[in-house]
């Protein structure tokens, strides 16, 4: 059988890698530091990086003593320049997956190609409803009485690409924005534990390469 290709398939083997991207507060990717600091997942947390200063995210990443670093999206003269810095940066760290976690940006095909497809994206939706950056809000405008959220595989477009595991949640008559956000990422924060738990050990299959998907841990 061919080996699965991709740019850590060599002879690798060892915890899944990731480099995570925020914007904000960060508490999803807390999360993630919690599961990995109390051994319950098994993935090495490369570094995590933002696309603006002074954002929680990468201050609560420094007291726990993990790499970061910011590609300033408003320090580039265009999104090309912006893309290609992040690419390059996000490579350095030869993650395995990177995580889209609360990144409020759209990056390029080349990124995601950069990384064999492995970019993964966590939404406060059920995809393909309410995408963008108010998925809380849209969903709650619109008067849905069940939301929930998503994590996928990103592609280039907004809150595209197919979609691993979703979670619903009730929204209840007196939810604000807030409150639903916060119920939400209850069960967010959960949902992307698990699918990197079971990307780690190869209950769900990766985009490699070549196109395909593989199913070997990483
Ligand atoms: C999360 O709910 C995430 O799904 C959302 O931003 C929040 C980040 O929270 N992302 C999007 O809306 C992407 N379209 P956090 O910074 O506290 O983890």
């Amino acid at each position: 059988m061919k080996a699965a290709e991709g740019p850590r398939d060599l002879a690798y083997r060892g915890p899944m890698r990731i480099v995570v991207l925020v914007s904000g507060t960060g508490s999803n990717l807390q999360a993630v530091i919690d599961a990995v600091t109390h051994g319950e997942l098994d993935v090495e947390i490369a570094a995590v990086g933002a696309d603006r200063e002074g954002t929680y995210g990468v201050e609560r990443s420094e007291d726990a003593g993990l790499e970061t670093f910011v590609v300033n999206f408003n320090s580039f003269p265009t999104r090309a320049e912006w893309d290609a810095a992040l690419t390059e940066r996000v490579a350095s760290y030869a993650p395995d997956v990177v995580v889209s976690s609360g990144f409020m940006r759209i990056v390029s095909a080349d990124f995601i190609e950069r990384f064999g497809g492995r970019y993964l994206n966590t939404h406060p939706a059920l995809l393909p409803a309410f995408p963008g950056a108010h998925g809380v809000r849209d969903a709650l405008a619109y008067g849905v009485k069940v939301t929930g959220c998503t994590v996928h595989w990103a592609d280039a477009g907004v809150d595209t690409g197919p979609i691993i595991a979703q979670e619903a949640v009730v929204v209840e008559a007196d939810d604000t924005e807030e409150s639903l956000h916060e119920r939400i990422k209850v069960a967010e924060r959960k949902l992307l534990i698990d699918v990197l738990r079971r990307l780690a050990v190869g209950e769900i299959a990766a985009p490699s390469s070549d196109g395909g998907m593989r199913t070997s841990a990483f």
